[in-house]
């Protein structure tokens, strides 16, 4: 589990003619965890989007475990992102009419390989034991956004990223939310990068990089 599990290099995004960033670098080790901040607006969900490979850059190269993903297709990315990428999201993006059960056992379906065994495994570490057969409409913030985490790691992705995760949460549920995450990247050893605008998140970090227009800045 050792090594780089993300390098990016001169990395820019724009959106037609309107740059957002560029000169983006940024080097994760396996089992690492890096904040990025910044003001809203200044790109920090592009980079992410981009670092998941949801979205083209302008510039520069990403590389995943000496992984080009410059170099990927539509449908090599899909795949990439299947076996390789955890992405937990602000609004959480829980699945309606499966259960909980269901959606965090989705990635290893996707996988073709269904596990009961470890979806149950995982409803614990995130403290949601007995909760399985419940719709997402029958729980809370905290709880959906726990189901969000375990949805994410479940298939042991190298790479976890997070877009404000706690964004929606009050501080204590926020906080639960934040040790679970934290806990559970660290048992697997992926790499973990968080944008947040909290600072009590933040300061969990390794490292702290204020992303602006030219680039990632040690904060
Ligand atoms: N699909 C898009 N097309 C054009 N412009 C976009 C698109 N998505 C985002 N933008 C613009 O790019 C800039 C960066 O947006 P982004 O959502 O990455 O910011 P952010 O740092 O995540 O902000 P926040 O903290 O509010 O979430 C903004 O000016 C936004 O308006
Ligand atoms: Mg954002």
């Amino acid at each position: 589990m050792n090594g780089t599990a993300l390098d990016v290099q001169g990395l820019g995004k724009r959106y037609g003619h309107t740059p957002v960033f560029s000169g983006v670098d940024l080097t994760v080790a396996s089992g690492e965890f890096v904040a990025i901040v910044g003001e809203s607006g200044v790109g920090k969900s592009s980079l992410l989007n981009c670092l998941a490979a949801l979205d083209d850059w302008s510039e520069g190269r990403i590389l995943h475990q000496g992984v080009d993903l410059g170099t990927l297709d539509e449908a090599q990315r899909a795949h990439w992102r299947r076996q390789h990428l955890g992405f937990v999201f602000q609004a959480f993006h829980v699945l309606p009419h499966l259960d909980v059960a269901q959606n965090i056992g989705l990635p290893l379906l996707l996988l073709g390989q269904p596990d009961t065994a470890r979806v149950e495994q995982m409803l614990q570490a995130v403290g949601l034991d007995g909760l399985g057969a419940r719709l997402p409409a029958e729980l809370s913030g905290g709880q959906l956004q726990r189901v969000a985490i375990a949805r994410a790691l479940v298939h042991r992705p190298g790479l976890l990223l997070a877009d404000e995760p706690t964004g929606n949460l009050d501080p204590a549920t926020a906080k639960q939310v934040m040790d679970v995450l934290q806990q559970q990247a660290s048992d697997s050893g992926a790499a973990l990068v968080l944008v947040t605008h909290s600072r009590a998140a933040a300061a969990r970090a390794q490292r702290v990089l204020h992303l602006t227009a030219t680039g990632l800045h040690s904060a």
